[in-house]
């Protein structure tokens, strides 16, 4: 097949999407499919159009690319491409849109609510400890937990609580403590559930691609009920969404509640690919090597 790799772009998320375009070049290279790298930029459908792939691996991590708008221009070409498709896009990269889709078919997700930065350097939008984020990045960026003993509410420390004036939309959320889980759905199936142990701090963006950060769990250690749990939660959302290909819904375990402190974050509907990434690590531990992944995903597309 003549596959065009879809990668870059200019999100917050480049640089990570860079690794995991290389990584699924290279894969793709080697089971004998002649492939062509695409950085994305503003001529992207030029580019798209002159290479005329039979498929698209869409390897874009972030806004735009994750978010609907590079799905619709493809839609338009008339390419067929990997992971979700429009619409689902648009719902998942919003995680206040992806609550009001799921939360209503039971589907148990923290309450939230949307904030504007200056609200946020006035007043507590919730009661201590909360979760600050931004309501479309990925890889944790712009993500602040405020605790009780923060900095929080000092104006002269404004720039040292979070970049949060970058971001138009905010989304505030009570902190669930305890464990941070995460769970793949490739092509209509739950792999299995990583617990993922940052040695300082949260898992934040350092604590995801530097190597040696994070200890990763995988299967998590964790009773039968929490990862059935998960897994069900994981498929039904990656249903209830429309997801194609694979994605990967992370989880907060208030493991002091049992199964009522299961709580879904989100769904990342292009999941990274990077040598760190979790989903090429649950296939790797039930013995789908990174290229078997990734032609597994092509072939979803081609279904
Ligand atoms: N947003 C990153 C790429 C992930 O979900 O893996
Ligand atoms: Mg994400």
């Amino acid at each position: 097949l003549h596959i065009a790799v879809l990668m870059g772009g200019w999100s917050s998320e480049r640089p990570v999407s860079l690794m995991s375009g290389e990584g699924v070049a290279k894969a793709l290279e080697a089971k004998g499919h002649r492939v062509t790298r695409i950085d994305m930029g503003r001529d992207v459908a030029q580019k798209l159009a002159e290479a005329a792939p039979d498929v698209v691996f869409n390897a874009l991590h972030g806004t735009p690319g994750e978010d609907g708008t590079v799905q619709g221009l493809m839609d338009l070409m008339g390419l067929t491409y990997t992971h979700s498709g429009l619409a689902t896009s648009v719902i998942a990269i919003d995680k206040q849109l992806t609550k009001q889709a799921l939360v209503p078919h039971g589907i148990p997700m923290p309450g939230g609510r949307i904030v504007q930065s200056e609200e946020l350097f006035e007043r507590d939008p919730l009661p201590r400890p909360y979760v600050v984020k931004p309501v479309n990045e990925g890889s944790s960026v712009g993500v602040a937990i405020v605790t009780a003993g923060g900095n929080y509410g000092d104006p002269i420390n404004r720039d040292a609580i979070g970049p949060w004036n970058e971001f138009d939309e905010l989304l505030a959320e009570p902190f669930i403590r305890g464990r941070e889980l995460t769970t793949a759905v490739l092509v209509d199936k739950a792999l299995l559930v990583t617990e993922l142990r940052p040695k300082s701090g949260f898992y934040d963006f350092d604590a995801k691609y530097t190597d040696g950060m994070t200890d990763h769990i995988c299967p998590a250690d964790i009773p039968d009920e929490i990862a059935e749990a998960c897994k069900d939660i994981a498929l039904r959302a990656h249903q209830l969404l429309g997801c194609k290909g694979t994605s990967r819904s992370d989880f907060r375990w208030d493991d002091e509640q049992g199964v009522e402190g299961l709580f879904l974050l989100e769904v990342n509907t292009q999941p990274g690919m990077t040598p760190l990434s979790l989903v090429p690590e649950q296939a790797k531990a039930l013995g789908m090597d990174y290229g078997d992944l990734v032609e597994a995903i092509v072939s979803d597309a081609l279904a």
